[in-house]
């Protein structure tokens, strides 16, 4: 059995401001296999870094990423909400973490964030970035907007698609695969061993997030999942190498 990866949920957000150059680039110290990042659009059609539609929670500003410049993002703290340490820290553009991860060998698992703003040509700018940093093979493109996914597949049939869902369905491995997609990320509590055995042996990869605590970490990792979305990659780590 492959040991189960570990992605740094919106970098290593427990340690470092989410979704910023500085949480991804301890996610690496750390030892994650993978980050998982969130993309909104900037009224620029700039895809940008960021979890939330509003930028008020994750900065010194306020409005919405969809109404605001790159530019004018670029001008605001997005680290003194987490901590005075890491006071003047930006708002990454998706380009600036495919370059940065480019020399690694981190998987990219980027979200699409379309889910309650529509951000027509989202799939097509995103996908054209990964292909421009040649990062096809490493990058997983997942969504809660299903439609987005079939989209993405229409323009790339290629693509590595996962489907994220927060609650249990039935055979979701069959789900998965009837729009294309390769992997299933779910709510951790929405899957068991079970379900995790059967999608992987029906092809699809499953990848739980947000695994926090350590015997939930422990029962994933030993039901051979394929990875695991954590804010704490450092414990993770460990957890896997005790365990498995
Ligand atoms: O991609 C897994 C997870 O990040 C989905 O939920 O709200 O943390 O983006 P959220
Ligand atoms: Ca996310």
């Amino acid at each position: 059995m492959d040991k189960t990866l570990i992605f740094a949920h919106r970098g290593a957000s427990a340690a470092a401001p989410e979704n910023t150059m500085i949480a991804f680039q301890k996610a690496l110290e750390m030892g994650a296999d993978g980050i998982e990042l969130d993309v909104q659009l900037t009224r620029d059609r700039i895809p940008v870094v960021i979890h939330d539609e509003k930028i008020s929670r994750t900065s010194n500003g306020t409005g919405w990423v969809k109404d605001l410049t790159f530019r004018e993002l670029r001008t605001l703290d997005f680290g003194s909400w987490f901590s005075p340490d890491f006071r003047g820290t930006r708002i990454p553009a998706l380009e600036d973490v495919l370059v940065w991860a480019g020399p690694t060998r981190l998987q990219i698992n980027i979200e699409l964030k379309n889910g309650l703003v529509p951000y027509p040509d989202m799939e097509s700018l995103i996908l054209e970035l990964v292909e421009r940093h040649q990062l096809r093979d490493r990058v997983i493109l997942s969504s809660f907007n299903h439609d987005s996914l079939v989209r993405i597949k229409q323009f790339e049939p290629e693509a590595n698609t996962a489907v994220l869902l927060m609650e249990r369905l039935y055979q979701p491995w069959d789900y998965a695969r009837s729009i294309g997609a390769s992997g299933i990320h779910c709510y951790w509590p929405a899957c068991d061993s079970e379900m995790i055995r059967q999608s992987q042996n029906n092809g699809i990869a499953v990848r739980p997030f947000t695994v926090n605590r350590k015997d939930v970490m422990k029962k994933l990792m030993q039901a051979g999942c394929a990875a695991i979305i954590t804010d704490h990659p450092q414990t993770a780590f460990e957890v896997r190498e005790k365990h498995t």
